[in-house]
């Protein structure tokens, strides 16, 4: 079993290339499968999550290929309608191909999506959207059967902006006969950047990044190359590993705009932050202070992707922040670990109060979940000793050996096998 050796306490100091976004570079995927024609993907990140939705396609019928941040896909022979059990499972946004398959096949049978352990994640919005737009939808032994003769137009009221509902029901209709509203639609910036994927094909959607979104169904998509956003949850891993540890580091390649509320929280924490078109840096030479109250929200509002990596950020913080976990039922698996390293925080439901202490000690941790794991390295290389982290495969699922981006900060930071 591979792991994680960090000997922290060191200043972090340099600039790191941002990798392309997990979560837009997933629906992107996706949605290939609605073009008959090739789609060449670059800056698509090189992680298990993306592998997983490439060899979907594959056992799809399609043909794609990766190399060097670039993916090609060609969609153009679909003969089958059902996801296996084991790669839906891999993964939570398998569910993902949901609409993709349903438009291009006319039905679908899949078993419910895996992921990480944050929460229940039940998929009854994208289910109930798609029965309204015309989809017979049957679940039954652990499997979901969808069919439909073609897909209805209609306005769909989100009861909750989930981003995977939004995304889902606009790769439903993308390609069809129906024009449909969603109402209610999840904003953050990998929304935008599918209604751009879809639209440099060939599709006639607009309003991502807003509360409404309209999707005008078009006959059939044409050729295209298309380069994926910057990961903003990359960024600010980076971003409270420099507050956390100290030093002066730049993250190159992002869009600050996205990054406009987690920046403005470190600068009130005490961080020094400066920004350009496409880079942010953060100067933190001093303990940073507590944040009083953090809340996860939808986008605009505080990442919950984001909750994990900042708590780590503010363990030996001057003063106490209570982050109130809003999105996911159980997204504090990190807490046992961070507390073995000697933080002090209490969790109660959804709450976590988290009291600044003089120091962590390194000690072995194991990542439960995506986010949470990134978070037990950002603690270990800001803790006095060694820290060995385990659970890599959760890791790995959203970053890019995530050693070297600290290393390259000039962390004593490594994988062992
Ligand atoms: C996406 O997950 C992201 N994943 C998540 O990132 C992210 O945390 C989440 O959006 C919120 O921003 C990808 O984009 C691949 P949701 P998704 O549907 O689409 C409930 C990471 O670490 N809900 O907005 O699953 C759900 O249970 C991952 O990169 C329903 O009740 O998020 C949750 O409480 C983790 N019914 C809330 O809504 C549904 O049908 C938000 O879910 C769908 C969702």
């Amino acid at each position: 079993m591979n792991k994680i050796y960090i000997c922290g306490n060191k200043k972090l100091d340099g600039a790191v290339d941002v990798q392309g976004s997990k979560n837009a570079a997933l629906p992107i995927i996706a949605a290939s499968l609605l073009n008959h024609q090739e789609c060449v993907l670059t800056n698509c990140p090189d992680l298990k999550d993306v592998k997983a939705a490439l060899e979907i396609i594959d056992r799809l019928g399609g043909k794609t290929a990766y190399q060097e941040h670039t993916a090609i896909i060609k969609a153009e022979n679909i003969h089958r309608s059902d996801i296996s059990d084991d790669l839906m499972a891999s993964m939570r946004s398998s569910v993902l191909f949901l609409g993709p398959i349903i438009s291009r096949t006319k039905k679908a049978v899949i078993s419910y999506p895996g992921g990480c352990s944050i929460g229940l994640r039940p998929i009854d919005l994208h289910l109930k959207a798609f029965k309204q737009l015309g989809v017979l939808v049957e679940e039954t032994g652990g499997h979901i059967y969808c069919s439909t003769e073609k897909i209805k137009s209609g306005k769909v009221n989100l009861i909750f902006p989930s981003v995977g509902a939004t995304e889902n029901i606009m790769m439903l209709a993308a390609v069809s006969n129906a024009e449909v509203i969603i109402a209610n639609a999840a904003r953050e910036p990998e929304i935008l950047d599918l209604q751009n994927f879809l639209n440099k094909m060939g599709a006639k959607i607009s309003g991502a990044g807003s509360e409404t979104i309209r999707i005008i169904g078009v006959e059939k998509l044409n050729k295209v190359q298309y380069n994926i956003m910057a990961d903003r949850i990359f960024a600010a891993t980076v971003f409270c590993a420099a507050a956390a540890c100290g030093g002066d580091v730049v993250v190159k390649g992002v869009v600050p705009e996205q990054l406009e509320l987690m920046l403005s929280m470190l600068s009130g924490a005490g961080a020094e932050v400066t920004s350009g078109k496409d880079f942010v840096r953060i100067k933190c030479d001093k303990r940073i202070s507590g944040l009083g109250k953090v809340m996860t929200s939808p986008y605009p509002g505080f990442p919950t992707d984001a909750q994990a990596i900042f708590m780590s950020s503010l363990l030996c913080a001057e003063g106490t922040t209570v982050f109130v976990e809003n999105i996911f039922e159980s997204r504090y698996k990190h807490v046992p670990e961070l507390i073995k390293m000697g933080a002090d925080i209490i969790v109660d439901g959804r709450l976590a109060v988290v009291s600044g202490c003089n120091f962590i000690q390194g000690a072995p941790v194991e990542a439960m979940d995506l986010r949470g794991g990134a978070a037990l390295v950002v603690a270990g290389l800001s803790a006095i000793g060694d820290t060995v982290v385990t659970g890599l495969n959760h890791i790995d699922r959203g970053y890019e050996k995530i050693e070297d981006t600290f290393a390259h900060l000039g962390a004593t930071i490594k994988r062992l096998e």
